[in-house]
């Protein structure tokens, strides 16, 4: 199978484009041929060798934790599903090794989920990670409500677009935080928006002049300390990016109760999946780049497989 590769730490000149041995099928997996694969920020920290400390590497390292695929093959133990079916999911795995940029993955069934028919390929693909990371932030830790009004910085990103999404549909007012760009885009997805950097303080209260009872950081880089002081008091801090004095960090998590609702969510056109730019696999150094870059509009940049 053809897929990408790294056999050292280091940024995108680092991937390899080429033949890979096909992944092994245990009992309890099933065979993926990935239609669509999510770039991640964490793909790009992973690579560059800032997860040593937590986790093994075993070079060859194939990248990549989010997928939508059809399903191939289907291990001896597994019975609930078979090929054919088109399927999500979170890949992550404890050692790193084998991951989604190529064209075959081996997948535990826990990880698994049927996927979205309303979304596409590159949609549904862009749905795992962010989508659990924001659900796991927004609804199981900050538990908002409509009693609420949420501020969440980087309402534009993978994972801050889904946030902001869901506690939209919460009920909450949302105040969401992005580049000059992406203001209209924070409108269209239900919220305010408000530029980010210095003075974005002073442009939350404008909007929410007693101040927010939530924030949700799906920015990092300082973002949450620079917008701390439009809090109410006694309001709920989270961060997927960055930590400190009562800020609550979240985690992406593999669940499939929660990737199930997600699935759901996008059914029922409450969620939606913006795919920011589409690049063959073969140009994943590229796509790379582009996520750093963030040149491509709001949400999500998506590998494809060549055409058959
Ligand atoms: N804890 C976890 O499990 C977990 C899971 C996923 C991601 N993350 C982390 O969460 C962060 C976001 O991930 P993502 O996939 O959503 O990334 P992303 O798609 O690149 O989104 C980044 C967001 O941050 C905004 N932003 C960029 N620079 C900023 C600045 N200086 N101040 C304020 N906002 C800024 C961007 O706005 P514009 O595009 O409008 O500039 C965008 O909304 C990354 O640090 C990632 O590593 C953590």
């Amino acid at each position: 199978m053809k897929g990408i590769s790294y056999s050292r730490f280091g940024g995108s000149e680092v991937l390899e484009y080429g033949d890979l041995p096909e992944p092994k099928l245990s009992q309890n997996a099933v065979i993926v041929r990935m239609k669509a694969a999510a770039i991640n920020p964490a793909d790009i920290a992973l690579q560059a060798g800032l997860g040593e400390s937590m986790m093994e590497t075993w070079f060859p390292v194939v990248p990549g934790w989010d997928l939508a695929g059809i399903v191939e093959r289907v291990g001896a133990g597994v019975t609930e599903f078979q090929p054919g079916d088109e399927v999500v999911a979170y890949t992550h795995q404890e050692i790193l090794h084998s991951g989604t940029y190529a064209e075959l993955a081996s997948v535990p069934v826990e990880r698994l989920w049927r996927k979205p028919r309303n979304a596409s390929w590159s949609e549904a693909a862009g749905l795992p990670l962010a989508g659990l990371t924001a659900y796991r932030a927004v609804i199981d830790t900050l538990r908002v409500s409509d009693a609420d009004t949420v501020l969440v910085l980087g309402a534009s990103g993978g994972v801050g677009s889904m946030a902001t999404q869901l506690a939209v549909a919460s009920g909450a007012t949302v105040i969401g935080s992005a580049s000059g760009p992406h203001q209209a885009y924070v409108t269209s997805i239900g919220a305010e928006p408000v530029l980010y950097g210095d003075g974005i303080v002073e442009r939350v209260r404008n909007h929410a002049p007693n101040g927010v009872t939530a924030i949700m950081d799906c920015a990092g880089h300082g973002a949450l300390a620079k917008a701390m002081a439009a809090a109410a008091p006694g309001a709920r801090l989270c961060s997927i990016a960055d930590g400190g004095p009562g800020v609550t960090t979240v985690f992406a998590r593999p669940d499939t109760k929660i990737l199930a609702r997600l699935v759901d969510l996008v059914e029922a056109g409450s969620l939606r999946v913006t795919v920011a730019a589409s690049f063959a696999l073969a140009d994943a150094a590229d796509a790379q780049e582009a996520l750093k870059a963030r040149t491509y509009g709001p949400g999500k940049i998506i590998l494809v497989p060549a055409a058959a």
